[in-house]
């Protein structure tokens, strides 16, 4: 069964109980289910929730802990199966073509909405097509970020010896024993699955090049994903595994993050919501800290677009339903784009914003990320992040999970066992 008529027979169930109403006060409500919940993350969402107050609405929090959100989509799904969406969810690429798929997303919502905000005109057609349901938008886009980013404290590598950052895989060895040498935790690292992946697919980024990402993780390719290529992904990820800390199993990203910023650990590998929790710390890019692509990744952006999906409401809460356009109108307002930005360290979504990102008061992490951005989506090089929901379904995401996480774990595994485990995997879960 596919991902799709999977989530769907589960949802049909949803049908046998009553919906109920949240209890809202005059002028609406909108519960906001999303997993932003540390520290960096909250101050961005509180700039949302801040706005929607002020417009006179009541913003119920229902952030689920857990980053990649695997935790918060399990809570949705059982809300929905008892008939008790939000009415707003952060659910984020092909997944909410699944959700659209149940008929619990409103297509009617934001019709209004977005035609007078002329969101078809701001958007590019990739990011539109994305929050769409059969040409109906059913989701807001609130923000583009990057995956593939390595973080690096400076101070760090220069007490390490290390005089620049590595552009090459054998660069990024040599600092790594360097930073072991003089007794810090060479990759900072949190053992969570999808921290595992957002890992793995950097380094088949940069052993396959863009085409061999695309073929493996976008595509699907049988062959590809068995490939002598996907071994050698799987063997410079050993390589990498052996940087990071050995307690790291179930440390949540913001922890890692902090071992950077502290200056106990040298890098992190992890997309620049990272960055949220370095502006939190007070800490300026490029001088306190340096993000730079991934090696071997400079000509790729693995991107994530975070998008708030709108849920039907009965017709009859219009103050609810209200308060869910509002939502959606700031959301894609230049001002809320740019401050939550800042604050989660993602770009705008707005193409009028991407091209002017140094004129707005963005950082160099941001500036630089928007220029790849605009030059990766004319040479290929923009490609949809698998660890982050954007290329597949959540059942074969689910099952590269399990054989990276397994393989990263397992000290004596074989690369190319694990690239044969990866391709059978992928086919069962398609
Ligand atoms: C991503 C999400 C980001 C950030 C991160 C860590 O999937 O798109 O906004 O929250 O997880 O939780």
């Amino acid at each position: 069964m596919n991902g799709i008529s999977r989530l769907a027979t589960v949802i049909s169930l949803a049908s046998l109980f009553p919906l109920h109403a949240l209890a809202a006060d005059s002028k609406g409500a909108v519960e906001v289910v999303h997993w932003w919940t540390s520290g960096g993350e909250k101050a961005a969402v509180d700039v949302l929730k801040a706005q929607v107050e002020k417009d006179g609405f009541t913003w119920k929090d229902g952030a689920v802990a857990g980053g990649g959100g695997a935790t918060a989509m399990t809570v949705l799904k059982s809300r929905a199966v008892a008939g008790n969406p939000p009415g707003v969810a952060q659910i984020k690429g092909p997944d909410i073509q699944e959700w659209g798929s149940t008929g619990l997303l409103s297509t009617e919502a934001l019709k209004g909405v977005a035609k007078a905000e002329n969101w078809d005109g701001l958007l590019a057609p990739q990011v539109s097509d994305t929050v769409k349901y059969e040409g109906d938008y059913v989701a807001v886009p609130v923000n583009i970020h990057r995956v593939n980013w390595l973080w690096i404290n400076p101070q760090v590598f220069k007490k390490a010896g290390i005089d620049k950052a590595p552009t090459t895989l054998q660069e990024f060895y040599a600092a790594g024993d360097k930073l072991k040498a003089a007794g810090f935790i060479a990759l900072a690292h949190g053992g969570q699955p999808w921290q595992d992946s957002t890992v793995f697919e950097d380094v088949v980024l940069s052993v396959m090049g863009v085409e061999g990402y695309k073929k493996a993780l976008v595509d699907l390719d049988q062959n590809t994903l068995a490939g002598a290529q996907m071994t050698q992904a799987f063997t410079e990820l050993k390589k990498i595994t052996a940087y990071m800390d050995p307690n790291r199993a179930g440390r949540d990203w913001n922890i890692a993050a902090a071992d950077v910023i502290n200056g106990r650990a040298g890098m992190q590998m992890m997309g620049d919501w990272a960055k949220s929790e370095w502006t939190a710390a007070k800490k300026i890019a490029g001088q306190d800290y340096q993000c730079v692509a991934f090696p071997g990744t400079e000509k790729a952006f693995t991107y994530n677009i975070d998008s708030l999906a709108v849920f039907k409401l009965k017709a009859d809460r219009t103050g609810d339903i209200a308060a869910q356009q509002d939502l959606a109108k700031v959301a894609l307002g230049k001002d809320f784009q740019k401050i939550f930005s800042i604050n989660k360290g993602s770009i705008p979504v707005r193409n009028d914003m991407l091209n002017d990102m140094a004129a707005q008061g963005f950082d160099s992490c941001a500036q630089t990320s928007a220029k790849d951005f605009l030059a990766d989506a004319q040479s290929g090089g923009l490609q949809p992040s698998m660890a982050h929901n954007m290329a597949t379904t959540l059942a074969v995401q689910g099952a590269i999970f399990d054989v990276v996480t397994n393989f990263m774990n397992d000290k004596d595994a074989d690369p190319a066992k694990a690239s044969a485990q990866l391709a059978s995997a992928v086919k069962a879960a398609q």
